[in-house]
């Protein structure tokens, strides 16, 4: 008999004891499955210790805090030493961006903000906005999705252990891991994805100290002004810390 060890064999495996028998992977660990019960859902799979911690995190968030700005919690559980969830399947725009009216950008910056806002209301800080994780719908309305790093408002970022951030789309005290989570920071992250969605990274891909310390001025003119006033605080304090 044959041992299976790879994660794709066990991945495999899970997907038959779910009755899962059409998936097509997203990215790493993501997948776009047809389940039995749900139809169309999306299953995320954690092997490591680190990422099953993740995956909990994000479980427990979406079971407790049910909104339409984010995916509905459908199933969560474990076979063979790798963990899984299920949520609801968002169809995206699989279209460019760049080339979109001015009016559609609009109405994806308002959904954007009244999603993080509904976030903020729920006592909580996302931690990790970035394009990847802000789907367009059909409709032009953005959800959420992977909430492996929430972290309540509040709370000291050098405490929390097990938060994942992406350095390029991180505001300052979240990617120093101190100061607390506040609001502002989802709205920095999201300004600067917006703007790489729109045109380009506004710091041509580096993260925010990286680019002070280049003393270049950055590329902002694809946002409002209250964040381009935004990402130019930021700027500010980044210089500081860099000097
Ligand atoms: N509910 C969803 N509906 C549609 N696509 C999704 C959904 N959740 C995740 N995805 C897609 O799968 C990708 C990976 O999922 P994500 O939750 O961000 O996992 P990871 O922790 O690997 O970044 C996302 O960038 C997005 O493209
Ligand atoms: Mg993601």
């Amino acid at each position: 008999m044959k041992i299976q060890t790879g994660f794709s064999d066990k991945v495999a495996t899970v997907f038959r004891i779910l009755g899962v028998y059409q998936y097509s992977l997203l990215r790493q660990q993501t997948y776009l499955a047809t389940h039995p019960f749900y139809g169309a859902c999306i299953v995320k799979f954690a092997a490591t210790v680190f990422a099953k911690q993740q995956l909990k995190v994000e479980a427990e968030f979406l079971y407790h805090h049910s909104d339409r700005c984010w995916p509905q919690y459908l199933d969560y559980g474990s076979n063979m030493g790798i963990d899984w969830l299920i949520v609801e399947f968002f169809d995206s725009l699989s279209s460019g961006l760049g080339n979109m009216t001015v009016e559609d950008q609009q109405k994806i910056t308002t959904s954007a903000e009244e999603a993080l806002n509904t976030l903020h209301n729920n006592g909580y800080v996302h931690g990790d906005i970035k394009p990847s994780n802000l789907i367009i719908t059909l409709q032009n309305e953005v959800k959420l999705v992977d909430f492996g790093s929430i972290t309540p408002i509040g709370s000291d970022y050098h405490s929390n252990s097990i938060l994942s951030l992406t350095p390029k789309f991180c505001a300052l005290n979240p990617y120093l891991r101190s100061g607390q989570a506040l609001p502002k920071h989802d709205y920095y992250s999201l300004a600067i994805s917006l703007h790489t969605m729109w045109r380009a990274h506004p710091f041509s891909d580096l993260t925010l100290v990286e680019f002070a310390r280049t003393n270049g001025s950055a590329l902002l003119e694809g946002l409002v002004s209250r964040y381009q006033i935004l990402v130019s605080n930021q700027l500010k304090y980044a210089k500081q810390f860099t000097y």
